[in-house]
């Protein structure tokens, strides 16, 4: 069977690929009409694709170098579940069980239910993650997304002219900040200084804008603090309302591929006393989106 691309439903942003087994090597013509689809869609599902971790980091490796995960968790190094190369988005502790309700690990990673973009948080922000479903709940935790290109092409004029040029800083603090998440050591703040990111970026393929938003941005240069998190907070809004949004129910083995650069994502509440076990790799992306200051 051919490699296909189908849209699933009437989301013009979510699709379902065929005709692949992605444990084995992929020729370029594949790579290139995956691509053309990540293009187009910006959200792939691969449904059935019973992978490891190395066939996963392998087919990753396709779409460029896999992101240097380093400063993205608070979880230590020898507390780590999974090699390097893999993000353990699961809930399991490096015993394979789930983490327990007052865990630092498991409060950090609840800040997954926020909206976000993978990695907005650094210089160089995420081109594409895949989140490989290798055990899923029986109930909830699905994972949402939504089309930032949608959202921006729904602005009015008047908006669209007051954000382009607008630069904004991303931080874990921020996000995690927002859920009451404060308790940062010395090493975790210089770990998690704000970057900057611009808030309308342009897909270098398509042409097409779309606004760069995620829970981990917590400021706009040049404006004071109220009136940015208030312009931030009516950007998510608008930008999440159901007409730009594809909720993703997991079935175990769907990898999902998406776009960092033209979508949010969310995970939703699920039972915490049952395994959920999700791997992602992430691709790295190639330029930062704005010029950067480096930490003090
Ligand atoms: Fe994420």
């Amino acid at each position: 069977m051919p490699l296909a691309i189908r849209p699933r439903q009437s989301h013009a942003f979510f699709a379902e690929v065929s005709g692949i087994d992605i444990r084995t090597p992929v020729d370029r013509e594949s790579v290139a009409a995956i691509e053309a689809g990540m293009d187009r869609y910006a959200v792939l599902v691969f449904p059935g694709q019973r992978i490891s971790d190395e066939e996963q980091m392998a087919f990753t490796r396709n779409f460029g170098a896999i992101e240097d995960a380093r400063g993205g968790n608070v979880t230590k190094a020898q507390d780590k579940r999974l090699v390097t190369g893999m993000n353990d988005v699961s809930n399991l502790g490096k015993d394979g069980r789930p983490l327990g309700r007052d865990s630092r690990q498991r409060l950090f990673n609840i800040g997954n239910m926020l909206w976000h973009s993978d990695s907005s948080f650094r210089p160089v922000p995420a081109k594409y993650s895949l989140l490989s479903a290798r055990v899923v709940n029986a109930k909830g935790g699905n994972t949402e997304f939504a089309d930032m290109r949608a959202a921006y092409d729904a602005l009015d004029a008047e908006m669209k002219r007051h954000i382009e040029d607008l630069v904004c800083e991303h931080s874990l603090m921020y996000s995690r900040g927002s859920l009451g998440f404060l308790d940062f050591s010395e090493e975790e703040k210089q770990m998690f200084w704000p970057v900057r990111q611009r808030l309308v970026r342009t897909h270098p393929v398509t042409g097409r804008k779309s606004l760069y938003l995620s829970s981990h941005a917590g400021a706009i240069l040049g404006m004071p603090m109220p009136e940015a998190r208030i312009l931030l907070r009516d950007l998510t809004e608008h930008a999440t309302q159901p007409q730009f949004v594809h909720v993703h129910a997991w079935a175990p083995y769907d990898l999902v591929m998406w776009d960092n650069r033209q979508t949010m994502h969310r995970v939703r509440r699920y039972d915490e006393s049952q395994p959920r076990d999700m791997r992602r790799t992430t691709v790295a992306g190639d330029a930062p989106t704005a010029v950067q200051v480096s930490a003090p």
